[in-house]
C-alpha cells in the first residue's frame, strides 16, 4: 500500500513475519457482540432488525441495556479478533486495551459501524444528498461524519454505498447516489476524500468501504438479494464506474455484494476480487464480506459446507469474514492440508495490517476523554452544515400556479403522523442518532409559521382519522400534507412490489382535496415513488426524501420561499410501478417508445419517467439558448447560455449529456458527462462553459476493451435530462 512510509512497511512486514498461523486467521476475522442466553438472535441481526423496523429503537435499548453481551475478550486476548463492530467509546477502549496490552503482538483492532448518512448528525439520505449535485457539500458531510464517528472509536465506515440503481422497488435505492454512473462517480470521489482525507491527526479520518461490490442495485424485480445477471458491457460502463473512482481515489477498503453475479456470489467471485479489483484497478486495501456472506454461499449452492465456502472465499480474495467465524473456525485446517496456499493468508493479513497502519491504530489505539467528550452537545457548525445538506436535497417536483411559496402569515393545517416524528426524518441506518438533535417538520413549520396547527390525519399505516381531516379542512386556508415511507419501508430488506404511497395515503389526499383548500404534498420517502395520480391532481408537490436531524427547518424554509429549492433527482420517478426499472441513460433501441402502437411501450402505461433523472424545480425559471459545440484537439469545448427568466435569485444545475450516435455496440440515448451550478438574479443570463475530454467519450465492450470510434455524436445541455438543447458533431478520435 503506497500510502504507507517505508517504516510503516517495515512494521507491517515484521510483524506478519512473527505472527503465527492462528494470529494471521485472527486478523481475517470480524467479530461483533454477540448476545448470551435468552435469544438466539446475533447483534448484527438485532441491529438489522431495528434499521429495518422490525423493533423499534426503544425495543432495541432495552434488548442491549438487560442483555448480557459477548465481546469475545478472549478471543481477543488470544490475537484471535482483526475487527469489531462496537461504537461505545468506552467499550472500544476497553476492548482495544486488551488487544494491544494483552494479546502477544500487541496488534489494535478495528471498529467499523454503518455510517451511512452521518453519524451523531444525520444528513439526508444519498439518493437525496446526491441530488444536490454538490460534490464540495458530499465531501464535507462526510469529513464532519468522520471526525464525529472517530472521537467514538470507530475509525471505518461501512460506506460509501455505491450501487448504481435503477429500479426504485429495490428499498437499498435510499443508500447509494442514484441511477446514474457518472454522478455515481463523482460522489464517490467526494465521499473517500472527505472520510479519508483529512489526516492532519489521527482523529480526523476513517477508512471508507466501497460497498457492495458488486451489481447488488440490479437484484432482479427489485427484490433485496436477488440473483443478478447483466451483460459484462453494462457491467464496466455502469455498476463498475463508480467503484473505479473510489478506488482510484484511494478507497482503503471494499465490502462484497450479497449477490452472485452471472452466477458466481461476490463473496466467491475470484474474477471480481481478484482479476478486477484487485488486479486490474490495482486496489491495495482489504475486501470484507457482507454479514454472513461467507456462509449463506452454501445455501447460495456454490459451496458443499461451511469450510469449502471459506476456502473458496479466501482463494476468491476474500480478506475478512463479516460475523460467521468460518475462517478462524476451518481456515487454519484448510491451510494445513493444502487446500489454501499460506501466501493467500499473508495477502490477506498484509493489506489488513496496512489499512490499521494507515488509520494511525498502531499509535493511537485508543478515543481520548476529551474526544469521548467533544460533541456532548452538537456543535452550531454541524447543525448548520446537516442544514445546509438538507436545503440542497429537496426537489420541488411541482408547483402549479405558484402556490409555492407560502407567506409566512398563512393559517397552516399541518397533516400526517410522519410531520410529528423525529425518528422518521433519519433514514435508514443511521444510529447513533439522538433524539434531542432532531427538528421534526412540525417543529420547524410552527416556528417558520406561527399560524400553523397540527391535525394528524393518518400516515403509511393504519386508518385515517376522519375527525382530523374535517378539522384541517375548516381551520388552514392550506393544507400542507407529509405523507410517504416509514423509515423501515426503505433500506435493507425492503423491498416493496408497489411503490405508490403506502397504505390508505392516496384516499386521505382525495380527502383533503374535498375540502376545497389547496393542497402542498411534502413527501417524505426513502425511494422513488409512484406519483401518476397525485401528479394529476395535487396542485404543489414538493420531495423531502428523510432529510436527516435539521428536515424539519430545511422543509419550513423551502415552503416559506426563504430558500429558494434547487435539488434535482439522482434516480427516475415512474409513474406506476409496473414501469421500473425506469432510468434516462437507456439503451437505444430500434422501436423507440412514441404514439404508434408496434414500439417499445406499454398499452397501460406512459413509457416515460414522470420526473426524470435531473429534474427539479425553482421558484423561478431558466430559458436555455445557443448551445455551441467545437472540437478542440482532444477535447470538445461547449457552451450553453441560461437565463433565469423569473422574478427571483436562483442556483440552477446545468446539465451536459452525450449520446454515440453510431457505434460497434448500442449505446445510451443520453448519458450525463458534466454539470455545473449557475447563479442568476432575475433577468439574468450566464453563458455556462463545459469541455468534455474526447478520451470520456468511449465505451467498454464485454472484454473490457475500450472503444473510441469515429463518426456522429450529439451534444445535450439543460435543465434534467429531459429538458435539454441539442447538438451534433462529428468526431475523428
Ligand atoms: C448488511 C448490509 O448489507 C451491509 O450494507 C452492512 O454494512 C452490513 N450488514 C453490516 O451491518
Amino acid at each position: 500500500m503506497d500510502r504507507l512510509t517505508n517504516g510503516q512497511r517495515e512494521r507491517v512486514e515484521s510483524l506478519l513475519a512473527q505472527m503465527t498461523l492462528d494470529e494471521k486467521i485472527g486478523q481475517m476475522n470480524q467479530e461483533s457482540p454477540s448476545i448470551v442466553g435468552g435469544f438466539d438472535v446475533p447483534f448484527t441481526e438485532l441491529i438489522e432488525m431495528m434499521t429495518d423496523g422490525r423493533i423499534s429503537k426503544e425495543e432495541f435499548e432495552k434488548i442491549m441495556s438487560t442483555a448480557k453481551q459477548d465481546y469475545h475478550e478472549d478471543e481477543i486476548r488470544r490475537g484471535g479478533v482483526g475487527s469489531l463492530m462496537v461504537q461505545d467509546p468506552v467499550k472500544v477502549n476497553e476492548l482495544q486495551k486488551i488487544a494491544v496490552e494483552e494479546s502477544r503482538l500487541g496488534i489494535p483492532l478495528i471498529f467499523g459501524l454503518d455510517v451511512i448518512h452521518g453519524f451523531r448528525s444525520v444528513y439526508p439520505i444519498a439518493i437525496a444528498e446526491a441530488g444536490s449535485f454538490d460534490t464540495d457539500l458530499m465531501e464535507r458531510t462526510a469529513r464532519m461524519a468522520a471526525k464525529e464517528s472517530r472521537a467514538s472509536g470507530v475509525a471505518w465506515h461501512f460506506a460509501p454505498m455505491l450501487d448504481v440503481a435503477r429500479d426504485a422497488r429495490w428499498g437499498r435505492v435510499s443508500e447509494g447516489p442514484g441511477e446514474d454512473p457518472y454522478l455515481g462517480s463523482l460522489f464517490a470521489r467526494a465521499k473517500v476524500r472527505g472520510l479519508q482525507n483529512d489526516r492532519s491527526s489521527a482523529e480526523n479520518y476513517v477508512a471508507a468501504c466501497l460497498k457492495h461490490y458488486i451489481g447488488y442495485g440490479a437484484a432482479e424485480s427489485g427484490r433485496d438479494y436477488n440473483t443478478v445477471s447483466m451483460a459484462m458491457h453494462v457491467f464496466y460502463n455502469n455498476y463498475l464506474k463508480p467503484f473505479e473512482a473510489a478506488v482510484d481515489e484511494g478507497a482503503q477498503t471494499v465490502m462484497a455484494a450479497f449477490n452472485d453475479l452471472n452466477g458466481v456470489p461476490c463473496t466467491v467471485n475470484r474474477f471480481l476480487l481478484r482479476d478486477i479489483l484487485k488486479d486490474s484497478l490495482g486496489f491495495p486495501g482489504f475486501v470484507v464480506s457482507d454479514a454472513n456472506a461467507i456462509r449463506e454461499c452454501v445455501v447460495h449452492g456454490i459451496a458443499e459446507d461451511d469450510e469449502d465456502a471459506g476456502v473458496k472465499a479466501a482463494l476468491a480474495g476474500m480478506d475478512m469474514d463479516m460475523g460467521t467465524e468460518i475462517y478462524f473456525k476451518h481456515l487454519k485446517k484448510a491451510v494445513e492440508d493444502g487446500k489454501v496456499p499460506v501466501g493467500v493468508i499473508d495477502e490477506a493479513v498484509r493489506r489488513i495490517l496496512s489499512v490499521k497502519m494507515w488509520l494511525g491504530l498502531f499509535d493511537h489505539p485508543y478515543v481520548s476523554e476529551e474526544a469521548m467528550n467533544r460533541y456532548a452537545t452538537l456543535p452550531d457548525e454541524h447543525v448548520r452544515l446537516a442544514r445546509e445538506a438538507a436545503l440542497k436535497s429537496i426537489v420541488l417536483l411541482k408547483n402549479e400556479g405558484g402556490l409555492l411559496p407560502l407567506s409566512r402569515d398563512r393559517k397552516i393545517s399541518l397533516v400526517g403522523n410522519l410531520a410529528d416524528s423525529r425518528e422518521e426524518i433519519i433514514g435508514a441506518w443511521a444510529m447513533s442518532w439522538r433524539e434531542e438533535d432532531c427538528v421534526s417538520i412540525r417543529q420547524g413549520m410552527e416556528e417558520m409559521f406561527p399560524g400553523t396547527r397540527y391535525f394528524p390525519c393518518g400516515g403509511p399505516e393504519g386508518d385515517i382519522v376522519m375527525d382530523d381531516v374535517l378539522r384541517a379542512g375548516e381551520y388552514g386556508d392550506v393544507i400542507v400534507a407529509v405523507l410517504g415511507e416509514l423509515v423501515s419501508m426503505s433500506g435493507e430488506a425492503s423491498s416493496r412490489a408497489d411503490i405508490s404511497l403506502p397504505g390508505r395515503q392516496r384516499e386521505l389526499l382525495e380527502m383533503l382535496l374535498e375540502t376545497g383548500k389547496p393542497v402542498v404534498l411534502v413527501l417524505m420517502n426513502g425511494r422513488p415513488l409512484a406519483l401518476e395520480w397525485e401528479n394529476l391532481y395535487v396542485p404543489a408537490i414538493v420531495e423531502g426524501w428523510q432529510l436527516g436531524i435539521e428536515m424539519g427547518h430545511a422543509v419550513a424554509s423551502v415552503l416559506s420561499g426563504e430558500f429558494n429549492p434547487e435539488g434535482r433527482l439522482s434516480s427516475s420517478f415512474p409513474a406506476v410501478t409496473g414501469m421500473c426499472p425506469v432510468y434516462y441513460n437507456h439503451m437505444n433501441t430500434g422501436r423507440p417508445a412514441s404514439k404508434s402502437k408496434f414500439t417499445s411501450r406499454y398499452l397501460d402505461a406512459p413509457f416515460d419517467a414522470l420526473y426524470p433523472f435531473g429534474y427539479g424545480l425553482s421558484y423561478t425559471q431558466y430559458e436555455y439558448s445557443d448551445l455551441e459545440v467545437a472540437d478542440a484537439g482532444d477535447r470538445l469545448e461547449i457552451s450553453v447560455t441560461v437565463r433565469n427568466t423569473g422574478s427571483r435569485e436562483g442556483r440552477e444545475t446545468v446539465q451536459l449529456y452525450m449520446q454515440d450516435a453510431a457505434a460497434s455496440l448500442v449505446r445510451p440515448v443520453k448519458e450525463l458527462r458534466g454539470f455545473r451550478k449557475a447563479e442568476l438574479a432575475p433577468g439574468q443570463a450566464k453563458t455556462v462553459h463545459f469541455e468534455l475530454k474526447k478520451s470520456d467519450m468511449g465505451f467498454y465492450d464485454n472484454e473490457r476493451n475500450y472503444h473510441l470510434e469515429d463518426g456522429l455524436f450529439r451534444i445535450f445541455a439543460g435543465g434534467s435530462s429531459r429538458d435539454c438543447l441539442a447538438a451534433e458533431i462529428r468526431l475523428k478520435f
